[in-house]
């Protein structure tokens, strides 16, 4: 059985007193654009990089884009992207509190996470969330847990539970798409939300 990875291992300390320009953000993004780190670079559409606010108070980071979001070049505009904008607008967050992305930022074939893809987007990641220095991180399924925070795992322990990591708070969920293959998901997914709601609350987000 591979050792897991430990989260210093896995992820860098994330600063977050970093002076940001859109200027940096456009880089950014144009690099994204342009990147064949993986061979995910040849096969996709567009690449679907962020969609929201450039000032989240809370960031959802998703796994990989699907079809819909490789013709549209943006994150969770299909179904699992419908009630994900459900939840967000359930928890009361605003269009300018919240940002949407994720860990893969290229379509990967048959929609599986590739964990190649998920080690050459890893700077990427980085810097969007050193840019948009969101209060919160919420990840959404265990490939988005496990690119953060593997040390949580399994999902059924860590999903609902905030935690605080790397200056920032993090809590897990389970992936949107899973609510709609099973009751059991959807229960889950709901309570988790109404948890996040009344986090969100005590802390004045939302
Ligand atoms: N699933 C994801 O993880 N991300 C998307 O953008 C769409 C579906």
């Amino acid at each position: 059985m591979p050792r897991l990875p430990t989260v210093d291992e896995v992820w860098p300390l994330v600063p977050r007193t970093h002076r940001r320009s859109l200027a940096e953000w456009t880089r950014l993004n144009r690099e994204i654009d342009r990147c064949r780190r993986c061979p995910l670079g040849d096969l996709r559409a567009h690449p679907a990089i962020h969609r929201g606010s450039l000032r989240p108070r809370v960031l959802f980071v998703g796994e990989a884009p699907g079809a819909a979001e490789d013709r549209a070049g943006l994150p969770f505009v299909g179904a699992a992207g419908k009630r994900l904008d459900q939840l967000i607008h359930g928890v009361g967050l605003l269009e300018s509190e919240f940002a949407v992305l994720n860990v893969i930022k290229c379509r990967p074939p048959q929609n599986r996470f590739s964990l190649e893809a998920a080690e050459a987007c890893r700077p990427f990641l980085a810097r969007q969330i050193e840019f948009l220095q969101p209060m919160m991180v919420v990840t959404l399924g265990v490939s988005a847990l496990s690119a953060f925070r593997p040390d949580l795992l399994p999902m059924t322990a860590a999903a609902g539970h905030i935690s605080r990591w790397r200056g920032l708070r993090f809590f897990p969920m389970i992936h949107p798409a899973a609510a709609a293959r099973s009751l059991g998901f959807l229960r889950r997914w709901k309570r988790d939300g109404k948890t996040l709601a009344s986090i969100l609350a005590r802390l004045g987000a939302a």
